[in-house]
């Protein structure tokens, strides 16, 4: 006799899945299957959101007849209590009930009796935990939204402080043209608000409820789908429940959108361990932020911008896991998007930490007694300015000013090439050859030349929506602070 046909489970209590399963299985599971099985240890972080759907129908279940009023009551009663010992640490999660779900449910019936054995009236596994990652996932989107909030916010104070600090603009990581520092923040700023929106037309497809799917084809009980959806603010309810039970596309999709977000923060990293470093000397980030070497004294590491791009690659990789999850599995559910639990919150985990370290670090921490932000990172304006005024920035601007003197753009590019072979040659700025060797390349050029060789002139110059010049920068900070809040 094998031990499960031994087992005989008391009225009110599941202690192990084979309890769960029936008699009918003649052999018990060994400790390593149980161990490969189970998930409890990693999806019992969803009870609530489990605990949420149970109640919303046992609620409809008693509306619709299904079950007593008496039952739901003692289902309420019992799942307050599960959720408080939960709180408390007290709950005793079992490897044998496999996942958050039996476990719940068997301390269920062991509170409340019969009333626990009847929660699953009209209810699948299946459409639980479909319904449970569902719910579980929208309030961590809802989270991420704030903290993607958070860190836009930090970006636009930062840029508000240095709309008039210049540093070179790049293309191909060679010097090209002078921006605004405070432009190129707000670059990341329209980065990190596509990542919101995103996460938000994401949320619109994970709030879809599977719950009624039941195991696969539906269930012959008279279940009311609307009002469970509605109950747990859920804006529609799935139209079919093979496709309900079985699809992760919502969760492959959370974690697209999660790793186009940490490509973004693994940009910006890229651009801040280059700009700390000694050969660029642009930014300082709080020691707090960074480590020292073991064995060389002077240093101090950019560590979190480099774990953050280190990062980035394990969410990208969590987005490869998922994809190939789904791929070769035939309806409906299979026990492989079990699998989907781990890449899925270590995406959450990651993506939330990364977004918040991310808005300190850049904008600093809030000092409650002045009420002003501490920390975050510290410009160097003087060491930007030196290095725009490297490399021949405002090239360009000798064009542009040739062109509105009345030369063809082909004809002003190659004139230029020859101004900055010869300053090249002589080792100076284009601002630094006199005049006359100037005006040697085209008569028509004046001393007002020198203005728009300049790197203020180069920046007010481009006047244009989304450019660079000052009164653009402001016209954006303002339009972000508006719409942050
Ligand atoms: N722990 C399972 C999962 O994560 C729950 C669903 C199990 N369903 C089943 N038919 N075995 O997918």
């Amino acid at each position: 006799m094998s031990a499960h046909q031994n087992s005989t489970p008391s009225h009110n209590q599941l202690d192990t899945k084979a309890e769960a399963w029936s008699a009918l299985f003649s052999e018990p599971m060994s400790d390593l299957v149980k161990r490969y099985t189970s998930s409890v240890f990693f999806d019992k972080r969803m009870w609530q959101a489990d605990i949420q759907g149970s109640l919303a129908h046992a609620e409809m279940l008693s509306v619709q007849k299904i079950i007593a009023a008496e039952d739901f009551a003692a289902i309420q009663k019992g799942m307050a209590q599960i959720a408080a010992e939960i709180e408390a640490g007290s709950f005793d999660w079992k490897l044998d009930l496999e996942d958050v779900h039996l476990n719940i449910e068997a301390r269920l019936t062991q509170l409340v009796g019969d009333a626990g054995k009847r929660l699953h009236t009209g209810r699948s596994r299946n459409d639980q935990v479909a319904t449970d990652v569902r719910l579980w996932l929208r309030g961590e989107i809802d989270l991420i939204e704030g903290l993607l909030k958070e860190l836009q916010r930090s970006l636009v104070e930062v840029a508000e402080k240095n709309v008039d600090v210049i540093l070179p603009g790049f293309t191909h990581l060679q010097v090209a043209q002078p921006v605004s520092f405070a432009h190129h923040l707000l670059a990341y700023v329209e980065m990190f608000k596509r990542d919101a929106e995103r996460m938000l037309d994401v949320r619109r497809r994970v709030n879809v409820l599977p719950l009624g799917s039941a195991a696969l084809a539906g269930t012959t009980y008279p279940l009311d789908r609307e009002r469970v959806a509605r109950t747990l603010g859920m804006e529609a309810v799935s139209q079919n429940s093979l496709d309900g039970v079985s699809d992760r596309d919502f969760a492959i999709e959370f974690t697209a959108a999660a790793s186009l977000c940490m490509v973004h923060i693994s940009r910006l990293s890229e651009e801040l361990i280059i700009w700390m470093s000694q050969n660029f000397g642009f930014i300082k980030i709080a020691d707090r932020f960074t480590t020292g070497s073991s064995i060389m004294p002077q240093k101090k590491n950019p560590d979190v911008p480099e774990l953050a791009r280190g990062k980035t690659g394990r969410v990208v990789g969590h987005l490869m896991g998922l994809i190939t999850l789904m791929k070769g599995q035939p309806l409906a559910y299979n026990k492989d998007n079990q699998e989907d639990k781990e890449p899925l919150f270590d995406t959450v985990d990651t993506l939330k930490d990364t977004l918040r370290i991310f808005a300190e670090m850049i904008g600093g921490q809030l000092n409650p007694a002045t009420g002003a932000k501490e920390g975050g990172i510290t410009v160097n304006a003087d060491n930007m300015r030196a290095a725009a005024l490297k490399g021949y920035a405002t090239a360009t601007d000798l064009a542009d000013y040739l062109v509105k003197k009345g030369l063809p753009f082909r004809d002003a590019h190659e004139t230029v090439a020859h101004a900055v072979k010869l300053a090249t040659q002589k080792g100076v700025d284009l601002t630094e050859l006199p005049l006359p060797e100037l005006q040697a390349f085209n008569p028509n050029i004046e001393a007002d030349v020198f203005e728009a060789l300049s790197l203020e002139g180069s920046l007010n110059a481009r006047n244009t929506l989304g450019g660079t010049a000052p009164a653009q920068v402001r016209a954006q900070l303002a339009r972000n602070k508006a719409r942050l809040g």
